[in-house]
């Protein structure tokens, strides 16, 4: 039980194309500020006509695959809430287009945007019972709301695919959790509809009650004091919901709330979300991928991680970088996945967001626009095609 355990690899994929908020700022009217500095997003990720999140999560794990081999991966999580499909998990289109072994395990977990954390803790158990194998962990969504809503210039997409291991070389994740769920209807997808409904204020209102709750949870269980916290990576709806956690938590806990400390807390752990947009489960983990990427050295320093998920369930635990972290990060991937992003028009943007594939069982060839290594060539049959570029 006191064996190391975490996370080994961690590698992020996004979108072929990218709007600027100064673009929907043009189209609709707001003031920028409202975007750059109220909701604290730049530039939302939009996904190719031929992209979604399988070939997202496949484009963050075949790095992974590259470094480390399939040889000791047993078992694919991935974590979702904007799943293609009611029955078959998308890990299932991951593991083949990587090519894994067929003695594999793979499912798909849901629970808004913290089935990532409920994937990382299940793995952190399965190498736990077996030290000698390795969880794949995929998380990949496309945060898709109504044109013109309140939430669209929160939208955005991502993939981070995780490798959890014994001896890990990047995070090593501590006991204990702290724990809360409440049946709440803050932001839900029914199955009929592609874009979320959300109560945006009650949303937030959850979202700080999980955080203070989660907390009291994991100081209960004997968790470590505030302090001792180098960062805090939380689910990152827009970027400001972090510094509106973390002043709540440091509120909570009776500090006054200082800018500066505000600020060293959280603002690395903020700079790939403030370009992506809200990523659902791949959220918080897009945090740590920033913070260890942009950070000085954090090696043996705690890291709090705070996940939450609408409806609700939260999590907060604590991870520690290992010593020589540094030498397997990924940064100049991160940010050339992030660069390589072509601009859309407002226009293009809003022909994407409406497209869908029509629902016939025809042949749909899906167009050619992903310049990715993995793309959705059509829908067929009600299949979903999916080929390596
Ligand atoms: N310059 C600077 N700041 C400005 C400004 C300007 N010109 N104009 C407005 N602002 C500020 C406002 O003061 C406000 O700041 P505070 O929150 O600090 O008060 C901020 O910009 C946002 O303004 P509004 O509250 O008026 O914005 P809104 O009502 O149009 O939308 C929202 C905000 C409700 C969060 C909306 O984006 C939304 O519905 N988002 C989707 C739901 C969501 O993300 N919820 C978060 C918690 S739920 C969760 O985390 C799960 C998940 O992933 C969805």
């Amino acid at each position: 039980k006191d064996r190391a355990v975490g996370i080994h690899d961690l590698s992020l994929a996004t979108t072929e194309f990218v709007l600027p908020h100064t673009a929907l700022a043009g189209y609709n009217g707001t003031e920028i500020g409202k975007y750059h500095l109220g909701i604290g997003q730049r530039s939302m990720s939009v996904p190719a006509a031929d992209e979604d999140i399988v070939t997202m999560g496949a484009a963050a794990a075949a790095p992974i695959i590259a470094r480390h081999g399939t040889d000791r991966i047993r078992t694919v999580l991935f974590a979702t809430e904007s799943s293609i499909d009611q029955a078959k998990s998308a890990g299932v289109y991951v593991h083949a287009l990587l090519g894994l072994p067929s003695a594999t395990r793979v499912v798909e977990l849901k629970q808004a945007c913290y089935g990532a954390t409920a994937a990382l803790q299940s793995a952190v158990g399965l190498v736990l019972r077996d030290p000698r194998q390795q969880v794949l962990v995929v998380a990949s969504d496309v945060s898709k709301y109504d044109l013109d809503s309140p939430g669209e210039p929160t939208q955005g997409a991502a993939a981070v695919a995780m490798l959890v291991a014994a001896d890990p070389a990047l995070v090593r994740v501590e006991e204990p959790s702290g724990l809360f769920t409440a049946d709440i209807m803050d932001f839900w997808r029914p199955n009929y509809r592609e874009a979320a409904l959300v109560d945006g204020e009650a949303s937030i209102t959850a979202y700080l009650h999980a955080v203070e709750s989660a907390w009291k949870d994991y100081t209960e269980q004997g968790g470590r004091p505030l302090d001792e916290f180098a960062a805090f990576c939380y689910h990152q709806p827009f970027t400001k919901m972090a510094y509106k956690a973390h002043r709540h938590l440091l509120n909570t806990c009776g500090y006054d709330t200082d800018e500066a400390l505000l600020q060293r807390a959280v603002e690395d752990t903020t700079a790939y979300n403030r370009v992506i947009g809200n990523s659902y489960t791949a959220s918080a983990y897009l945090g740590l991928a920033a913070l260890l990427d942009r950070a000085d050295d954090l090696t043996g320093r705690p890291i709090g991680f705070l996940s939450y998920g609408s409806g609700s369930v939260a999590e907060f635990f604590a991870g520690t970088a290992v010593p020589g972290y540094r030498r397997h990060l990924r940064t100049a991937a991160h940010q050339e996945a992030i660069d390589r992003r072509r601009t859309l028009d407002h226009a293009a943007y809003r022909e994407l967001h409406e497209r869908s594939f029509p629902t016939d069982g025809g042949d749909h060839p899906a167009p050619p626009q992903t310049t990715g290594p993995f793309r959705l060539a059509a829908l067929r049959g009600h299949k979903r095609i999916y080929e390596r570029r």
